[in-house]
């Protein structure tokens, strides 16, 4: 879908569809509805009068114009009650315009950028919200399937209309980032939805080495055991899949703050296996690398002026007669030793490997995101991610960012008291427990004793990462969430 900026009257613009807005409890509207509502003969505020047309959000009502405006068809979509009227509602009412241009098949659809006059919002900001709403909403994994459906439609392009000349250079700034924050989050769910044969950590590596304006170094399993990476090693071994641990660094001089992402590219649980049932799934046990390298590629993009290094630790977890065992107990590049419990707790090890590595590294700043837990799962559904740290203020303005981002974050604990749970007789810690208590905060303590004194933060994204339904704009399957929030917190 091709973004563009017009500027001049919504009455004169030709094109399939022409989406406007109203919020609910509006009688007569006003600004571009009102002048589209005259246009057309009072039918807008007739459907209003009727019940038809509430405003309720991210309800549509199509009109066919018959000839008295130059649009084929107008769209009113509602915002809602302007009292909660917020970014994520713009991106919402965005999503639904576009889902029913598909629908409708119309190529050309224009739009108004929805509450930048009677909404209150800046215009930067809800631009970049409208284009977000609408690239987000319209994605579709292609797949594999020979039979295109009517959900391969594409709109070719969505032209932005402002009457006031003078507003066009705000929203075209706001749209172009909107646009690489939106690329960069359906990049990120193509590599998620995308089957394990695919997707390998070789793959990873290669779409890495793609970015333009990084510097790219990835380590094979022998380089990385050589370096003492022997937790990260000990989840590889059973593995034939060749396992790469990538570092993308962003900026010049030393990286400050590192991301780090768990990459297992599949997840059988290794020798504590998995049940069968949905296990397919845990082909998008890598959609916390996949969010750090998309992000990495958007941040080169934007030309922020920080210093980032992203870190993907990547491999498959298998069975194997080389693989790690239950009862194992294996060293860390931390020089920290972990008894193995359970196999199926591998994201941890990864991680606890990469962040000591980032330390290394001289980073000020680790922030971790990671498909971890199951228990994450029941805790929070998949409305919000949890966060846990041992930094409150970079805790605090992670759960903004992610708020202005449309990305719920909610904080977990890390009670010192848990740390009892994971106490090992033979090693430094266990890499979980026996009951699964807290077994969320037990994910975060553990990387918490790698992360010692540097600022850090861990995102478990286990049950945000995809959805089983669609929901606003994100349709069903991966929802490459944490790009958005990362893009966010790092630009500001
Ligand atoms: N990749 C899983 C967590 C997961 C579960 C992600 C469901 C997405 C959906 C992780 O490696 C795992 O298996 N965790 C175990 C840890 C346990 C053994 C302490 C879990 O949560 O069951
Ligand atoms: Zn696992
Ligand atoms: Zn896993």
């Amino acid at each position: 879908m091709k973004i563009l900026v017009k500027s001049g009257s919504v009455s004169k613009f030709k094109c399939d569809l022409l989406a406007i807005n109203l919020f609910s409890g509006v009688k007569s509207p006003g600004g571009a509805t009102g002048v589209v509502d005259k246009s057309l003969h009072g039918a807008i505020s007739a459907l209003i009068k009727s019940g038809e047309i509430t405003g309720k959000l991210g309800e549509v009502n199509l009109i066919h114009t018959q000839g008295k405006l130059p649009a084929t068809q107008v769209i009113v979509v509602g915002l809602g009650e302007s009292k909660d009227f917020d970014l994520d509602r713009v991106r919402i009412a965005a999503s639904a315009v576009i889902r029913e241009a598909k629908r409708i098949k119309a190529k050309k659809v224009a739009t108004i950028v929805h509450g930048a006059g009677l909404g209150g919002l800046e215009l930067p900001a809800a631009a970049q919200a409208l284009v977000e709403g609408s690239l987000l909403g319209a994605y579709h994994f292609p797949g594999y399937a020979k039979e295109k459906d009517d959900s391969f439609f594409q709109v070719q392009d969505l032209s932005v209309i402002e009457l006031a000349p003078a507003k066009i250079k705000a929203i075209v700034s706001g749209l172009k980032v909107g646009e690489i924050i939106s690329q960069a989050v359906n990049n990120a769910r193509d590599l998620i939805n995308a089957p394990a044969n695919v997707v390998t950590p070789t793959y990873l590596a290669n779409q890495a080495k793609k970015i333009a304006g990084v510097e790219v170094q990835v380590l094979g399993l022998a380089e990385a055991k050589k370096l003492g990476m022997d937790a990260y090693y000990s989840v590889s071994k059973g593995s034939k899949e060749p396992a790469k641990f990538i570092a993308i660094k962003y900026g010049q001089g030393k990286p400050e703050i590192a991301l780090v992402g768990k990459g297992i590219t599949f997840d059988s649980g290794g020798i504590s296996i998995k049940p069968a049932n949905k296990m397919w799934q845990m082909k998008t046990d890598m959609s916390g690398a996949a969010a750090v390298l998309e992000t990495m590629r958007a941040i080169a993009k934007l030309g922020i002026r920080k210093n980032v290094v992203g870190l993907l630790p990547c491999t498959e977890n298998m069975p194997a007669g080389d693989a790690q065992k239950p009862g194992d107990v294996v060293g860390s590049l931390s020089g920290k030793t972990i008894e193995i419990l359970s196999t199926d707790a591998e994201g941890r090890m990864v991680l606890a490997d990469a962040i000591t590595y980032a330390k290394k590294l001289g980073v000020k700043q680790i922030i971790d995101v990671a498909t971890l837990t199951g228990a994450c799962v029941i805790a929070l559904g998949d409305v919000a991610s949890g966060i846990m740290g041992n930094d409150q203020p970079l805790v605090e303005l992670l759960i903004s960012a992610g708020k202005r981002s449309g990305e719920k974050l909610w904080q977990l604990p890390l009670f010192d008291e848990y740390k009892e749970y994971s106490k090992s007789d033979i090693a430094d810690i266990k890499n979980c427990t026996e009951q699964g208590k807290a077994s969320t905060s037990i994910g975060g303590l553990f990387l918490q004793l790698f992360a010692e004194d540097t600022k850090w933060a861990h995102i478990d994204i286990a049950g945000t990462a995809y959805l089983d339904s669609e929901r606003g704009y994100l349709v069903k399957g991966a929802t490459g969430v944490m790009v958005r929030t990362f893009i966010e917190y790092l630009r500001s």
